[in-house]
């Protein structure tokens, strides 16, 4: 792999906002397709099968999109609180109860149809046995307590951000010791953004970390349990990214 690095990990809010924008337009466009590569990185992660009958207390989903993740990690395992966070929350929600005429009747539809694949909160809100709660503030400053959740959930997120130390230090602050970190992220270096110059003008996905960044930020409060650096013929998207970085930590 190429030595040279090319990590961006801080841009103005004004950047961020613009990306920001053009995600809304993005999600606009394809929110009714139901997965945003959801079912990739599952399988990627071995359908989840090491979270196989946990139990966990809190489970937070941080950036977690229309689709969410963490919707195909609950049939393994026992929860007792969803928590999810997305700067976008508000639209996706909005969009999600605007689509359906009687959202009553779609929700006891579900129920009659439990297998059924739908959007994330009306397929959440519809299983009565599940708490949720949603969030919209950004994940650089998340309104939870420390220590407060047993499993967190950040995929396909930290491209996106404002400012990659401050949502590491973040997630590490609201686990608490043992808790669990499933960390999925695309990977950017100095051979991407020659081969590719979609990767630098790309308006959409402003943050760029390497494997090396990753690895130092997270020896630094997790223990790893599992860590692969696909190759890039393996990765999300060969073309723009050399690897594509799939963890699962344990805060210590
Ligand atoms: C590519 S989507 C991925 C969504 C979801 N994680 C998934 O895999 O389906 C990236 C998400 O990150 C969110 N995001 C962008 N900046 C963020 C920030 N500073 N804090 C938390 N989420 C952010 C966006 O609003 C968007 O919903």
């Amino acid at each position: 792999m190429p030595e040279e690095r090319a990590t961006i990990i801080d841009i103005s809010q004004e950047r961020w906002k613009t990306a920001q924008k053009f995600e809304l337009e993005f999600a606009q466009n394809t929110i009714g397709s139901d997965d945003d590569w959801n079912l990739w990185w599952m399988e990627k992660y071995s359908n989840y099968s090491f979270l196989e009958g946990k139990e966990f207390q809190n489970v937070l989903e941080v950036g977690c999109g229309p689709h969410t993740n963490v919707r195909y990690i609950l049939p393994k395992i026992t929860v007792g609180k969803i928590w999810l966070e997305d700067p976008l929350i508000q639209y996706y929600i909005t969009h999600y109860l605007n689509q359906c005429p009687s959202t009553t009747d779609m929700i006891k539809s579900l129920i009659k149809k439990p297998s059924k694949r739908v959007n994330f909160c009306l397929e959440l809100f519809s299983n009565l046995s599940y708490s949720v709660d949603l969030s919209s503030a950004k994940l650089e400053d998340l309104p939870y307590k420390d220590s407060q959740m047993d499993l967190v959930i950040c995929i396909n997120v930290l491209d996106h951000v404002n400012n990659y130390d401050s949502c590491m230090s973040e997630m590490s602050r609201v686990l608490k010791s043992g808790g669990i970190l499933i960390l999925g992220q695309d990977l950017t270096n100095a051979e991407d953004l020659v081969n590719c110059p979609e990767v630098v003008s790309d308006i959409g996905h402003p943050i760029k970390v390497d494997h090396t960044i990753l690895d130092d930020t997270l020896s630094r409060s997790f223990e790893t349990l599992t860590r692969k650096v696909l190759p890039r013929e393996e990765g999300r998207n060969p073309e723009a990214h050399y690897s594509t970085y799939l963890g699962v930590f344990q805060k210590k």
